[in-house]
């Protein structure tokens, strides 16, 4: 039996807005970018929303602006979900930082909370980044109280989890240095 991981499901009218954009000849970002942006991180009920040419980007780019905005020196360290796409971990190499594995829970696949509590918090670790895989959103209220509990940031990996509920506890992640949702919305991510 074969299992896909989802189907992509364009209509019409998106093949209509497509061909849209390939008559108008403009194909950098205008005012098609921007009307996403908006539409977009009102729909996740953000203020800002700033579209990235990739999911790997966005979160290097976010995970850059944490990095510099709180000094974080070369070698520190970043928790991550041991099971992730490896966009995740690329970025925090990529950004001099050393990526520090949490397990995962056997029930949804996402980072344990119970681990993240055990892990060693030496002072060399400044963020913790879980991924919401295929749609399922992390246990973030504990996953928070752990962060909140060592001054860690918390920068989410939402490239999987398009358009879904229960992943943001703004009141919680208000009080971090720095807060951060990425998404990606290549349609494979959309599950
Ligand atoms: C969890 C996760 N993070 C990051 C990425 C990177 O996104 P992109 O392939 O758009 O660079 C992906 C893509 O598959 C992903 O699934």
């Amino acid at each position: 039996m074969k299992h896909t991981l989802g189907v992509l499901a364009l209509n019409e009218s998106d093949s209509q807005s497509m061909a849209e954009v390939v008559d108008s000849n403009w194909l950098s970002p205008g005012p098609r970018v921007k009307a996403f942006e908006e539409t977009f991180s009102s729909y996740h009920d953000q203020k800002h929303g700033v579209m990235t040419n990739s999911g790997t980007d966005a979160l290097r780019i976010a995970l850059a602006a944490l990095k510099e905005k709180n000094g974080w020196k070369d070698g520190d360290s970043v928790l991550v979900p041991a099971g992730t796409f490896v966009a995740t971990v690329n970025v925090v190499l990529q950004l001099n930082l050393v990526p520090r594995l949490v397990d995962v829970s056997k029930y949804d696949f996402n980072m344990d909370p119970w681990c993240l509590r055990q892990a060693p918090m030496t002072p060399d670790v400044q963020c913790v980044i879980p991924v919401h895989l295929a749609g399922l959103p992390c246990d973030m209220p504990k996953i928070l109280d752990v962060a909140k509990d060592h001054h860690l940031s918390v920068l989410e990996d939402s490239c999987e989890a398009m358009g879904v509920d229960g992943i943001i506890t703004r009141e919680l992640v208000n009080e971090f240095k720095l807060e951060n949702e990425q998404w990606d919305v290549t349609p494979k991510e959309t599950l």
